[in-house]
């Protein structure tokens, strides 16, 4: 029965796909599909590989230059790596553009320039993973291929009202959107999704009233669609509280201790400090200790509130095993101590100065 083609969300979905797909380099728009025309696998192949890392607005003219540069796999296989990398530049991580091209060499030489049909062949390719597999599957070939990018997880974790961070739905989202994924137009379904997820079911400020899929959403029957999907819980973070000790010779150069191997900050050069973690130092001398002010610093699992003292080294002070002078300015520290010892040059800055007249 033609009218039972499609669940309705899939048919409400592409109708509104043939009245308002994007105009994109790489697509063939509705109605030229329903006419015949089917897509380049390699020009879908480059524009999903190119979107992985980046906007559509910034992939637009890399993906003209490429492909008016290496009309097909095969020119692009016998490409210089050097030239594919130069057209790459702003599109991300280099190790992408490497993959592109071996994946480019290996279907002109081993495929015939033909790239599979199916998901679990394309998979095999270097630079291809589960969602570019899925995505060349079913917009160049029509294969039934779910296919899940950010924003069509954001439109089914509304549209299905799933209230649990998408990082732990992912099979949740994959079984519900299986269930209305059609089994014909499954490339048009997946881009009618991405469309609207970047249109209409925008992250902060979803349109609801015009949406195509509001008789079916759960989350626009709500008073917050836009609570969806569901922000994974804020880490509680205890506070804890220590102090540091910030030892100046006189020539900008302040007193270091390594901290031991195993632990926070195992094995990083510190000042002394004592009362938040597993190890406490002593104060590394008998100054006249000045209170320095305090500095924050979250780590992964607590936040911290440093309370630093900053002294002058007595003279003819002996160092300890394990510590050293180093440039106050420039040492190389963790951040935390970073802020501490600047915290510490401040202070004493603050009274070296001389007031004004
Ligand atoms: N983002 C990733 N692939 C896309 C596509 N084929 N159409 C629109 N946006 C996309
Ligand atoms: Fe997104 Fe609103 Fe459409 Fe639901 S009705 S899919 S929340 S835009």
């Amino acid at each position: 029965m033609k009218q039972n083609r499609f669940k309705r969300q899939a048919r409400d979905a592409l109708d509104w796909y043939d009245a308002n797909a994007r105009d994109l380099p790489w697509r063939v728009g509705p109605s030229a599909r329903a006419a015949g025309l089917r897509p380049d696998p390699y020009r879908v192949w480059l524009s999903e590989v190119m979107l992985q890392q980046t906007t559509v607005a910034t992939v637009r003219p890399r993906f003209a230059a490429f492909v008016s540069r290496w009309p097909s796999v095969g020119a692009l296989a016998a490409a210089a790596e050097d030239d594919v990398f130069g057209e790459w530049a702003g599109l991300g991580y280099y190790a992408r553009a490497r993959n592109l091209h071996r994946c480019a060499k290996v279907v002109a030489s081993d495929l015939n320039g033909v790239f599979p049909d199916t998901e679990e062949k394309l998979l095999a390719l270097p630079g291809v993973g589960p969602y570019t597999a899925a995505a060349i599957a079913a917009i160049a070939f029509d294969a039934r291929a779910i296919v899940i990018d950010g924003n069509i997880e954001r439109v089914a974790a509304r549209l299905f009202a799933i209230d649990r961070p998408v990082r732990v739905a992912k099979a949740d989202i994959r079984e519900r959107l299986d269930r209305i994924w059609p089994n014909d137009r499954c490339g048009d379904f997946a881009q009618s999704l991405m469309d609207l997820g970047a249109t209409i079911c925008t992250p902060r400020k979803p349109s609801c009233p015009i949406c195509p899929l509001n008789d079916h959403c759960l989350a626009a029957a709500g008073d917050d669609p836009a609570r969806y999907p569901t922000k994974p819980a804020k880490p509680v973070r205890p506070d804890r509280a220590g102090a540091a000790w910030a030892l100046f010779d006189g020539r900008d150069r302040v007193l270091l201790v390594r901290r031991p191997p195993k632990g926070l900050l195992g094995g990083m050069m510190a000042l002394p400090s004592a009362g938040w973690s597993d190890h406490d130092d002593a104060p590394p001398a008998a100054a006249q200790w000045k209170d320095a002010g305090s500095i924050e610093h979250v780590f992964t699992h607590f936040r911290l509130t440093l309370t630093v003292h900053a002294g002058a080294a007595p003279k003819g002070m002996r160092l300890r095993e394990g510590e050293v002078w180093a440039d106050a300015a420039s040492a190389a520290v963790p951040t935390v101590m970073r802020k501490a010892i600047d915290r510490a040059i401040a202070h004493r800055d603050s009274r070296n100065s001389p007031s004004p007249a």
